[in-house]
C-alpha cells in the first residue's frame, strides 16, 4: 500500500505477519519434508526464555473479584502467561511481536498521570495509584483478536471504563472518547521512526465507551500489567479488533468529533474508526474469517472460525443496530 511504502520505514507487523506466517508456513512443509521442525520448538523455547527473562520476580499482585458483568468471562482455557507477555504488539518498542518484551524495560510507570480533559464538567488529572483505586478491580476473560489474524485469551484486572467517565461528568457535546498514549522518545526507542504518527491515538464512540465490557486495565494473571502489556493502565475493548485497545494511556479526552486515530491516519481504506471483529469483512489484503490461537501453534491446529464482535455479539450487537458495518468497517 503506498502509505507504508511513502513511510520509507520498516513496515508495520500488520503488514510483515500475514507473509511471515504464509513464509513460515512454506519454511515448516520444507522442513517436515526434510525432518527438521524442531527449529519451531527452538523459536518456542526462545520466546519461553524471553518471558521468563522479562519477569525475573513476579510483579505486584493485584487481584480483582470475579466480574458479574454480562459476558465478561469466557470458559476458554486462557492463554499462557509467557505467551500473553511475549508475543505483543506495542510499535513504541519496536515492530517485532517479540521487541516489546525486550525493550519496555525502559518505562517508567511511576510518576504517572493520567489527564482527563475535553467536554467533562470535571476535568481532571488523576495520579496513577488514585485511578487504580477509583472503583474496585474486577477480574474479567476476554478473548483478545488481532487484526492480523491471531487471539489469545487474556484474565485482565481492572473496571469498566464506564466507572471513570460517570465521575467526570460528560457534557451533551460529548460523542467520542479519545485516548493519548505515551510518546516518551528516552524510553520507547521507535517513537523517532515514521512507522504511525505518534502519539498512538485510539477512540471510541461514547456509547461504545460506556459499555461495561469496555475496561481499564491496570493488571493481568492477577499482577499488575507487564510494561509490554500497556501498563501502567491501557484499554481493552474486547469486541474490536486489538489495536483499538490503547496502552500505557497519558490522557482521556471528551470530544464532539470523531478522533483521527493513528491507525485511520495510517491507511484508512485498511483500518476503520470501528474496527469491530467482523469475520464477514475481510482486510483488503487477507481475509478475517479465521484465526490462529496463539500458544496452540501446533504443526497441524486447525485454525478456530473467527466470531462476529469476537463472540459479544449479544452484549454489544444493539450498538451496531441499523448501521451498515461493511461501509463502517
Ligand atoms: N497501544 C499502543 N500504545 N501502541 C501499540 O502499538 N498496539 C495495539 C494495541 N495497543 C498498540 C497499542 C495492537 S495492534 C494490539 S493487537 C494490542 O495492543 C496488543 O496487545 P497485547 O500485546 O497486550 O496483546
Amino acid at each position: 500500500m503506498h502509505f507504508l511504502k511513502d513511510r520509507g520505514f520498516a513496515l508495520p507487523s500488520t503488514e510483515i505477519t500475514p507473509r511471515a506466517v504464509y513464509e513460515g508456513r512454506r519454511v515448516l512443509l520444507k522442513q517436515v519434508a526434510a525432518g527438521v521442525a524442531g527449529s519451531t520448538l527452538a523459536a518456542w523455547a526462545g520466546r519461553e526464555a524471553l518471558a521468563q527473562a522479562a519477569r525475573p520476580n513476579k510483579l505486584a499482585p493485584l487481584a480483582g473479584a470475579k466480574s458479574g458483568v454480562a459476558g465478561s468471562i469466557t470458559m476458554e482455557k486462557p492463554t499462557p502467561y509467557n505467551d500473553v507477555t511475549s508475543y505483543n504488539n506495542f510499535y513504541e518498542f519496536g515492530t517485532d511481536k517479540t521487541d516489546p518484551a525486550h525493550n519496555a524495560g525502559r518505562l517508567k510507570t511511576r510518576p504517572w498521570t493520567v489527564a482527563v480533559e475535553g467536554e467533562v464538567k470535571k476535568p481532571k488529572v488523576f495520579d496513577i495509584d488514585e485511578l487504580l483505586k477509583l472503583a474496585p478491580q474486577e477480574e474479567r476473560i476476554y478473548r483478545l483478536r488481532c487484526v492480523e489474524g491471531w487471539s489469545m485469551v487474556i484474565p485482565w484486572v481492572g473496571y469498566s471504563l464506564s466507572e471513570l467517565i460517570k465521575r467526570v461528568e460528560p457534557t451533551g457535546n460529548a460523542k467520542y472518547v479519545e485516548f493519548v498514549t505515551l510518546a516518551d522518545a528516552k524510553s520507547m526507542p521507535y517513537v523517532t521512526s515514521r512507522v504511525l504518527d505518534w502519539p498512538y491515538v485510539e477512540g471510541l464512540r461514547m456509547d461504545e465507551a460506556m459499555h461495561p465490557l469496555a475496561l481499564l486495565g491496570f493488571g493481568l494473571y492477577g499482577e499488575v500489567l507487564p510494561n509490554q502489556n500497556g501498563a501502567p493502565v491501557r484499554a481493552v475493548v474486547p469486541w474490536k479488533y486489538g489495536f483499538k485497545s490503547g496502552k500505557s494511556i497519558v490522557k482521556i479526552r471528551f470530544v464532539e468529533k470523531e478522533p483521527r486515530t493513528s491507525w485511520v491516519v495510517a491507511g484508512p481504506q485498511e483500518y476503520g474508526f470501528y474496527s469491530n471483529v467482523n469475520p464477514k469483512v475481510d482486510h483488503p489484503r487477507w481475509s478475517q474469517a479465521t484465526e490462529r490461537r496463539i500458544g496452540e501453534d501446533g504443526l497441524f491446529q486447525k485454525k478456530r472460525p473467527t466470531l462476529m464482535f469476537n463472540g459479544y455479539e449479544a452484549q454489544v450487537g444493539q450498538l451496531y443496530a441499523g448501521m451498515d458495518l461493511v461501509k463502517n468497517f
